[in-house]
């Protein structure tokens, strides 16, 4: 006979309780919208952690900045449907959302885009805000996730958490929310079983680990756009790069020494190859895992020299490296105290968010690198690998002198570290333009790129459309190649990029010598190279034609929160059609990109309402319409906006800083358009004291006109040597 151990049959009755056990629902009578500024509320929820993104924020949010955008509209949501709880495992708040509503955001996510969409509809999705460096896991997860999504209904919310929070967006059902229309039928397949539930009434359900109490930002539209605008100006405004940031870089091979990064430098400018920026990768420390931050005396027995034989040769440098030091590296004693109790590859990990702990790491890097005439810095390894079986980084359990924990500093490092390698560059007056592989919230004003070792173009293409719902700058990088076709098509896609970078870390060549990996380290030369060589030196002139294009959509980055790489949906919010438009994207005012894929001689392109040019044919369009194009291997396509004058440079090999582009402004369309082009040093701060003007180029629908408004008195940057009209 069985004897029934640990089964109950006929238990007594529980009575049901009337809350979840250790749950509280805070009476909602208590919450509160607490004006910030136009547009921008605080909502305070039960006691928030201190320790915060805007505790860390990397700039300050001036409240006039917001005068360039739309009036704001109201709250968008009663304060009375908020429901917060908290109980041991954190705190959730509940959001109503209107059944139609699509949200965008979370970050740099390179498989998703469209948050509401789970793969079958649009049911709401679960969101999971954890840093990784495989990002092209459909969970949410990426370098930079951010706790900032935008509405159709147009509006924004930043959940001020450095936890790995959890959104739901529509996908569960309240009970207290009603019936929530489940099918209910049977099902005899999985398909059948788990297809999207489509709920009636939608809720946004944030789930946040750890804290007991949370403030969350709303930022107002009137479109998505405006949100997206109003949550940059509060991050500080976007960041402006030097000039020459927006040029070419290339990256030398991890072992090179200094002669041999010279000799392959002096090679390019032989080739005559468009090349701004030189970068180091780790061989120029002598400990590179974890980093001594010292120059390796072997392959850089002269530093000061190679840094000036560079300089000569009109390359500015910038420097790997990551944050964990090594214990021979000279101020190893001194971060000790400053720095968290587990290590990565056996050095310390700095405690950025302690004033000791970046002031040691800034004085030396100061001396190193900048002091010594360094540019910039690529900031690697500072996320984490939370699904590996054999993580490299520092669990979440680590605790920091801050008083930050393992979880925190994950999603806060990326943005601690690039705010201290700044801070220097800012104090000798001199712009930086770096590389990162982990931000956050309020990222906007800082000036580097996020890069992954992942290499799908087709994630890297989603990444340059959603990079702009959150105040990030994405570069999808360029190394070897399965085909030519495959590195054209990565490379056309770059030119549109915040970078253009060919990182040959792993490769002694460049990729238009050889394409294979294995190849290239030989030395093997591709028979089609000269070709390539030549057709890649046409592709990075267009980057450089682009140069007075860019700027301008940065400086609009810095005034009024505009990114300058975004999905369409930001631009035409009221055309349904975009929502889901992941391979196009918008670049400054007036661009459409909609980059070729490996293997497709033509893709559809859908063209938004108004009047379109094809670049190449300069066959026009009138949206709204789906087109077909197809185009040959050297191009991308790419289509301008009637009403626009395209500033389009003659193309220089790289940068100085007294360069002045010879323009051509080019018309598209018979009305009236204009463009305003952005002026200034292009390498210090001094802007914001000033020191800028803009040139308007005027076409009245019969001759151009240029004016010039500002106090920027240096050499001029731009001369317009002709006006030509398409149309
Ligand atoms: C990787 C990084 C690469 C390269 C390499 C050097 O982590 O993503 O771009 O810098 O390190 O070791």
């Amino acid at each position: 006979m069985l004897t029934g151990i640990g089964v109950c049959f006929g238990a007594p009755a529980t009575p049901p309780p009337t809350s979840p056990a250790s749950t509280t629902a805070t009476a909602t009578p208590t919450i509160r919208a607490e004006p910030v500024a136009a547009g921008i509320w605080r909502i305070r929820l039960g006691e928030p952690e201190p320790l915060t993104p805007t505790r860390y924020r990397s700039a300050p949010f001036a409240p006039d900045s917001l005068t360039t955008l739309a009036a704001p509209t109201p709250l968008p949501f009663a304060l009375e449907q908020i429901v917060f709880r908290h109980s041991r495992r954190g705190c959730s708040v509940e959001l109503p959302m209107d059944p139609a509503e699509r949200i965008y955001g979370f970050g740099l996510n390179t498989r998703l885009f469209e948050m509401t969409q789970n793969g079958k509809g649009n049911a709401g999705r679960r969101v999971f805000l954890r840093p990784t460096d495989h990002p092209e896991n459909d969970l949410g997860e990426s370098h930079a996730p951010v706790p900032f999504y935008v509405s159709t209904r147009g509006y924004g919310v930043l959940v001020d958490t450095a936890r790995y929070a959890s959104f739901f967006t529509g996908n569960v059902a309240p009970v207290k929310s009603g019936d929530a229309g489940g099918s209910g039928e049977a099902a005899s397949t999985t398909t059948e079983l788990y297809q999207a539930r489509t709920l009636r009434k939608k809720t946004m359900l944030v789930e946040i680990p750890a804290a007991g109490g949370v403030d969350l930002y709303v930022f107002s539209g009137p479109t998505m756009l405006d949100a997206v605008q109003r949550y940059n100006l509060f991050s500080g405004g976007g960041c402006v790069p030097p000039l020459w940031g927006l040029g070419i870089e290339y990256r030398g091979a991890g072992k090179f020494s200094a002669a041999e990064s010279s000799a392959l430098a002096r090679q390019l400018r032989e080739q005559h190859m468009p090349c701004d920026v030189w970068g180091l990768e780790p061989g120029w420390q002598s400990k590179a895992y974890s980093c001594s931050l010292v120059w390796d005396e072997k392959r850089f027995p002269d530093p000061d020299g190679f840094v000036a034989a560079m300089h000569g040769m009109n390359y500015r440098l910038n420097a790997w490296q990551h944050a964990f030091t090594h214990p021979t590296s000279p101020i190893h004693a001194a971060l000790r105290p400053w720095s968290g109790d587990f290590q990565v590859w056996g050095g310390l990990v700095p405690d950025f968010a302690t004033s000791e702990g970046r002031r040691i790491f800034q004085q030396h890097n100061d001396r190193v690198l900048f002091g010594k005439g360094v540019e910039g810095v690529k900031l690697d390894e500072c996320d984490h690998q939370p699904t590996s079986a054999n993580p490299w980084s520092f669990p979440d359990v680590s605790a920091f002198p801050s008083g930050l924990d393992g979880e925190q500093m994950h999603s806060l490092i990326g943005v601690l570290y690039q705010q201290t390698m700044l801070e220097p560059l800012q104090q000798r007056n001199r712009r930086t333009w770096g590389l990162v592989r982990n931000s956050h919230a309020l990222a906007a004003p800082l000036p580097y790129t996020i890069y992954s070792d992942e290499y799908d173009l087709r994630c890297y293409v989603r990444g340059l459309a959603v990079q702009g719902f959150s105040g990030l700058l994405w570069v999808p990088e360029v190394r070897d190649s399965v085909s030519l076709e495959d590195f054209y098509r990565r490379l056309q896609v770059q030119l549109f990029a915040p970078q253009t970078i060919i990182d040959c870390w792993y490769m002694n060549n460049p990729p238009w010598v050889q394409i294979d990996r294995a190849k290239n380290n030989r030395g093997e030369v591709m028979p089609e190279s000269a070709r390539v060589t030549a057709e890649v030196r046409t592709l990075l002139q267009l980057r450089m034609s682009l140069v007075p294009y860019l700027y301008a959509a940065f400086n609009a980055y810095r005034v009024t929160g505009l990114p300058p790489v975004r999905a369409l949906v930001l631009d035409w919010p009221a055309d349904t059609r975009v929502r889901t438009i992941d391979d196009q994207f918008m670049v400054g005012p007036a661009l459409l990109v909609a980059p070729l894929f490996v293997g497709e001689t033509q893709r559809s392109v859908y063209l938004p309402a108004g009047d379109w040019y094809d670049f190449w044919t300069r066959e026009k369009f009138t949206g709204p319409t789906t087109i077909t194009v197809s185009k040959p291997l050297e191009q991308i396509p790419f289509f301008v906006k009637a009403g626009t004058v395209l500033p389009w440079a003659d193309p220089v090999e790289w940068i100085q800083d007294n360069t002045c582009f010879d323009v051509v402004a080019r018309v598209y369309g018979d009305q009236p358009a204009e463009c305003t082009l952005y002026e200034d040093d292009g390498v210090t701060f001094d802007f914001a004291r000033g020191a800028q003007s803009q040139l308007t180029l005027r076409w009245d629908g019969a001759k151009g006109s240029e004016t010039r408004a500002g106090a920027y008195a240096g050499p001029a940057r731009y001369r317009v040597r002709a006006w030509e009209r398409i149309r």
